[in-house]
């Protein structure tokens, strides 16, 4: 087990929804601690960013335009493995196909729509930290 942190999206269904506590409950009971969180606008630009690596995907344009449609709650999450034990906890991309007990599963509507993002690999949560993050504002 390895001290990490991770990238946490609460999306604009979640907070349209005002889930974004039922989130962080879920979020703390498996033993995450969100040690940075804000509220933010995205602007097109920066979710085009974001999600570049997905920009010949056929559902890019939709979920630039989903992901603007509202705030969202950006966050680092530390914990023993924090990236793998996060993905468990949001459960799979498609609230269809996920777990009891997830995030997703409990709350998700679609597979656009599915309430929550984290990082998928140690690499890409650093990248994605550094993409809203300052050091100063992450207090482990
Ligand atoms: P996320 O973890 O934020 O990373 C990319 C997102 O694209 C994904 O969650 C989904 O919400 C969204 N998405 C929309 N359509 C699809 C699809 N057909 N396959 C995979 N991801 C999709």
């Amino acid at each position: 087990m390895t001290m990490q942190k991770t990238f946490s999206i609460i999306k604009p269904d979640a907070t349209r929804r005002n889930l974004t506590g039922k989130i962080n409950a879920t979020i703390e009971a498996a033993g995450l601690r969100i040690i940075a969180q804000k509220r933010v606008q995205l602007t097109q630009a920066q979710a085009e960013g974001f999600y570049a690596v997905h920009k010949e995907r056929a559902f890019f344009n939709d979920l630039v335009s989903f992901m603007i449609s509202g705030p969202v709650v950006v966050q680092v999450l530390e914990g023993n493995d924090a990236v793998a034990k996060y993905r468990e906890v949001m459960g799979a991309t498609n609230p269809e196909n996920a777990d009891a007990g997830t995030i997703r599963k409990e709350f998700a509507e679609s597979i656009e729509a599915n309430s929550v993002h984290g990082s998928d690999s140690l690499e890409n949560a650093a990248i994605e930290i550094a993409y809203f993050f300052a050091q100063t504002e992450i207090v482990g």
